[in-house]
């Protein structure tokens, strides 16, 4: 849910706190004027005084004002050079407004937005909504487990003051469509693994979905045997909660018949990574290896949520990887539904088994014009791109650009990594048809990865494998939340949908 965020054209006389908007000319719009008036001059006193607030974007000040004042304080807000302003800008200044406005103690709060004459990457309402975007992403908490509610503080409700309030509102509705679908995936991240079990997150998707007009359709592991899923089960076998296949549809556009495009996320609800194990530090941060499938199943809230004319199908392969009597060894052998043999070397090389049936069946069912799979897939794509990027490895030039564009619109940064058939020769195996560990040892093994789900794409789809193993997850530098789901991939591919495969 996070902060509710409204729309008006004139200023909420309840209000506690005003934000006013301070652009680098420090100069104060007409709404910021009328309000400085009431206040006798002390806001535009205040500027001058403080000589350390230069109006840059994202600086904050809190100013108490004077008795007369209609406001019990002001906050004010830099944006910037008005010319270079742009929505990510805004975005990020409505973060740091968030954070300005818990740190004030500001209650309800009154948002007067001023544009300016020498605003051109961005409108006035643009800026009303992005910023107000900007504020709803980080008040983003995740609590259910605490018994004793964290203050939350007393900041309930902003409403944002802005001369063209329809068209300010109509953009932030879809905005905070994708905000709520982000939402879902960190909370699918953040739920620990004892709850979010396979059985468990297919239910939830059911539950949150089908009400949006999502179509849910759940495959059980009887089901997914008699289909011949041999890898996802192969993972799933060692652990009591069985493994799930769950395939979500939006159907946005019934009069377009060209193929539907496909999401795909690795759902391992929790990596011990089997009788290969994983040293026990750290371990519990493998809850988030379901990060793909939250991103997918995000997206798909997203999507119904602002009611895109899109037709797309997302599917999660669901299973937990554990040791035990019953658990996949090192050395099996297992068919795969491609009918592709695959010998284990490895048991923590899980996510692509799991990734290896999803893409077959989307693909034998619903012959998608484009797939792009999400997977928190090896530690080597962290190793090599850290938290901030998300390496893209492309089969298709075209698709890159796309997505090179969704990524700079949203500001979720993709960067492109190599599809080369070195390393999908890398997983061919001597007893049978692939194996699931590459012939180069550790090195490139994000790389060795996407070239083993590269002998699972048929003919020319276009497809993308995203390896979101550092974005998917943060350590933030606040104590009180140490680890906590970003819901990367929802913004980025919720635009990309959104601009190329969207028929009005
Ligand atoms: N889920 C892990 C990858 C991972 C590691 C994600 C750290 C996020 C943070 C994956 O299943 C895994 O264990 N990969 C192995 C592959 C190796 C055995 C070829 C890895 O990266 O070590
Ligand atoms: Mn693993
Ligand atoms: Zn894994």
């Amino acid at each position: 849910m996070g902060m509710k965020i409204t729309f008006s054209k004139t200023a909420r006389k309840d209000a506690d706190t005003a934000v006013i908007v301070v652009y680098s000319n420090k100069k104060l719009g007409p709404q910021a004027a009328a309000l400085d008036k009431k206040t006798g001059g002390f806001i535009k006193q205040a500027l001058i005084n403080h000589n350390k607030f230069s109006g840059k974007n994202g600086e904050t000040l809190a100013l108490s004002l004077p008795a007369k004042s209609p406001f019990a304080q002001a906050v004010l807000l830099g944006l910037g050079d008005a010319s270079m302003l742009e929505p990510l800008k805004a975005e990020d200044a409505g973060g740091k407004l968030y954070i300005a406005l818990k740190q004030s103690g500001a209650e309800k709060v009154t948002l007067l937005i001023d544009g300016h004459t020498k605003l051109k990457k961005i409108s006035e309402a643009e800026l009303a909504a992005h910023i107000g975007n900007g504020i709803k992403l980080r008040s983003y908490t995740f609590d259910r487990y605490k018994s004793k509610k964290k203050d939350k503080g007393a900041l309930k409700a902003v409403g944002v003051q802005v001369g063209i309030q329809a068209k300010a509102a109509s953009l932030f509705k879809t905005l905070n469509s994708t905000a709520e679908g982000t939402f879902f995936a960190r909370d699918l991240v953040n739920e620990p693994p004892n709850t979010l079990h396979p059985p468990h997150f297919a239910k939830t998707l059911q539950n949150e979905l089908k009400p949006l007009g999502v179509e849910v359709k759940i495959l059980d592991e009887k089901e997914m045997k008699k289909l011949g899923m041999g890898a996802i089960l192969a993972v799933g076998m060692g652990s009591d909660q069985p493994p799930r296949m769950v395939i979500m549809r939006w159907k946005g556009n019934k009069s377009d018949k060209t193929a539907p495009v496909a999401f795909v996320g690795k759902g391992v609800t929790f990596d011990t990574g089997g009788i290969s194990i994983k040293p026990a530090g750290g371990m519990d941060e493998m809850k988030m290896d379901m990060g793909g499938a939250a991103a997918v199943c995000g997206l798909m809230k997203s999507l119904a949520l602002r009611k895109s004319k899109a037709n797309v199908v997302g599917i999660v392969g669901l299973a937990e990887n554990m040791p035990s009597a019953k658990a996949y060894r090192p050395g099996d052998i297992v068919k795969s539904l491609s009918g592709k043999t695959i010998e284990i070397l490895n048991t923590d090389a899980e996510g692509r088994l799991v990734l290896a049936d999803c893409l077959t069946y989307v693909q034998k069912t619903y012959k998608p014009r484009m797939i792009i799979d999400l997977a928190t897939l090896t530690g080597a794509m962290m190793v090599a791109l850290g938290h901030e990027y998300c390496g893209s490895f492309v089969n298709d030039n075209s698709l890159w650009e796309k997505m090179e564009k969704a990524s700079a619109t949203t500001g979720e940064k993709l960067w492109r990594m190599p599809l080369d058939p070195i390393w999908k020769t890398a997983m061919e195996s001597a007893t049978a048809d692939l194996q699931n560990l590459g012939k180069t040892g550790r090195y490139a093994g994000a790389c060795t990865a996407a070239g083993f789900l590269e002998h699972f794409i048929e003919g020319k789809t276009a497809w993308a494998h995203m390896d979101i193993a550092g974005t998917a997850w943060r350590k933030s530098d606040k104590p009180t939340s140490p680890k906590f789901g970003t819901g990367f991939g929802v913004r980025v591919l919720d635009r990309l949908v959104a601009d190329h495969y969207e028929k009005k």
